[in-house]
C-alpha cells in the first residue's frame, strides 16, 4: 500500500515546539458562511494532540483560487471562527501569512494556543512553489505537520516546499486517508465499480482512463457525460459539452474494453435554462429540445445505474451526476447518494460536490469513507503519487 511508511505525530516530540500545520480547510462557502465544514473536523485530531502534547499550533491553508490577489471573500477569517468553535477554544487569525505580523505572533505564541494565518493564495508564491515564501512560512516554527490531504495533489511551496527547511511529518488525517483509500488500490472487494461525475471532463482525463483499467465498470453523468454522449453522436443541443475534449472522448469510446465497462446515461432531463425554475422535462439522447441543455439524467438512468450500483463491492463516487443544487435537477444524484449507501459495498466518496450530495440525501453517515479529498481521492486511486505526501520522509529516514 502506498505511504503507509510516512513518519507520523506521534514518532516525533512535539512538546514545547511550535508546529507549522498545513491544512486543507478550503471549505464550501456561501455569502461568507461556511457551507460544510467537514474539512474541519476532520482536522481536528492533528491539531488536538499537537495541543494536548504540549506544542504552539500555527495553521495554514488555501481556499478557493485567488490567483495570488487579496480578495477579502476568500479570507480565511470565517475558518477561524469556526474552528474556534469546533476547538472549544480562542483561534487568533493574523491577516497575512507571511511577514512581520506573523513573525511576532508566531513568536508570541504559547503552548496549548493556536493561530491561523491568512490564504496562503493569496500570494502567488504559493502555486509557484516559490523557495523563498516556503521559507518564509517554514521560519515560524520547529516542525512542518502536513495533514492537507485534498491539497497533497499540488506541488505547492506549503505542500512540497516548506518540507525542505523543517524537520516534517505526516498529520493523522492524511494516515486516515491513505489507509482507507490505499485498501481500494490494493485488493478492492469486486465488482469494483467508479461513478464519476461533476461539470467537466478536462481535468480528469488522465484519471478516468488509468481508474477505467482498474474497475469492472465506470458510470459516467453529470456535465461530463454530456461530452461522451455528444462525441458517441448524440446532439446535446445547448447542454455543457467540451467541444475540445470530444476527440479524446471519442478515442476513449473506441476502446473495446472501455466500451464493455463504461455506463452513460441513456435518459436526460433537459431544462429550457440554467435556473431552478426552468422548464424541463424528460427526454431520450436525441430528443433534446432545440436550445434547451441536459441538467439531470433521466429515469431509466436512474434504473441503469442503480442496479449496477447495488451489485457491487467497492464503490467510488466522486461528483455529481446532475445540477443536484436545484431540486428540479437532483433526482439522478440523490438517488445515487441512496444507492451507494444501500449498497453492501465498500463505499467511498470524494470531492466537495459529492459530499454535499450525501449530506443533502441524508446518507452520509451510511458511507464508509467520506474522503476530504476531491481531486486528489481521485488522483490517488489512480495510481498517482501525490507529491504533498511523496514529499514526507519516511519512518526509517
Ligand atoms: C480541493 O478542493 O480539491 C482542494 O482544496 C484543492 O483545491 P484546488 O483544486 O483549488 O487546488
Amino acid at each position: 500500500m502506498p505511504y503507509l511508511n510516512k513518519k507520523g505525530i506521534t514518532d516525533v516530540e512535539v512538546s514545547g515546539k511550535k508546529v507549522l500545520v498545513r491544512a486543507d480547510f478550503n471549505v464550501p462557502m456561501k455569502a461568507g458562511n461556511i457551507k460544510d465544514d467537514t474539512r474541519i473536523t476532520e482536522t481536528l485530531p492533528t491539531i488536538r494532540y499537537l495541543l494536548d502534547h504540549g506544542a504552539a499550533v500555527i495553521l495554514i491553508s488555501h481556499l478557493g483560487r485567488p490567483k495570488g490577489q487579496v480578495k477579502p471573500d476568500l479570507s480565511m477569517a470565517p475558518v477561524a471562527v469556526r474552528l474556534a468553535e469546533v476547538l472549544g477554544q480562542p483561534v487568533t487569525f493574523i491577516n497575512d501569512c507571511i511577514g512581520k505580523k506573523v513573525c511576532q505572533a508566531a513568536a508570541a505564541l504559547k503552548c496549548g494556543e493556536v493561530l491561523l494565518l491568512e490564504n496562503l493564495r493569496f500570494y502567488a508564491a504559493e502555486e509557484k512553489n516559490s523557495p523563498d515564501f516556503a521559507k518564509d512560512l517554514a521560519s515560524f516554527a520547529d516542525l512542518f505537520v502536513n495533514d492537507a490531504f485534498g491539497a497533497s495533489h499540488r506541488a505547492h511551496a506549503s505542500t512540497v516546499g516548506v518540507n525542505k527547511y523543517l524537520p516534517s511529518v505526516c498529520g493523522f488525517l492524511i494516515e486516515k486517508e491513505i489507509t482507507r483509500l490505499g485498501e481500494v488500490i490494493t485488493d478492492p472487494r469486486r465488482p469494483y465499480i467508479a461513478v464519476i461525475g461533476g461539470a467537466k471532463v478536462s481535468n480528469k482525463i488522465l484519471d478516468i482512463e488509468n481508474i477505467i483499467a482498474k474497475v469492472d465498470k465506470m458510470i459516467i453523468g453529470g456535465g461530463m457525460g454530456n461530452t461522451f454522449l455528444a462525441a458517441a453522436g448524440h446532439d446535446m443541443q445547448s447542454s455543457l459539452v467540451e467541444v475540445d475534449r470530444l476527440e479524446w472522448a471519442s478515442e476513449f469510446l473506441a476502446v473495446e474494453s472501455h466500451r464493455h465497462k463504461l455506463l452513460l446515461p441513456v435518459d436526460l432531463v433537459a431544462s429550457a435554462a440554467f435556473a431552478a425554475d426552468a422548464e424541463h422535462r424528460v427526454c431520450g439522447l436525441d430528443c433534446v429540445p432545440e436550445g434547451w441543455q441536459a441538467l439531470d439524467i433521466g429515469p431509466k438512468s436512474v434504473d441503469l445505474f442503480v442496479a449496477a450500483v447495488s451489485g457491487a463491492g467497492t464503490i467510488f463516487w466522486n461528483g455529481p451526476l446532475g445540477a443536484f443544487e436545484m431540486d428540479a435537477f437532483a433526482d439522478g444524484t440523490m438517488a445515487m447518494a441512496e444507492a451507494v449507501a444501500n449498497a453492501d459495498a465498500t463505499t467511498i466518496i470524494g470531492g466537495g460536490d459529492s459530499i454535499a450530495a450525501v449530506h443533502k440525501a441524508g446518507v452520509a453517515e451510511r458511507i464508509d469513507h467520506i474522503s476530504t479529498g476531491g481531486g486528489a481521492s481521485l488522483e490517488f486511486l489512480a495510481g498517482k503519487m501525490l507529491p504533498g505526501i511523496s514529499a514526507l520522509p519516511d519512518k526509517t529516514a
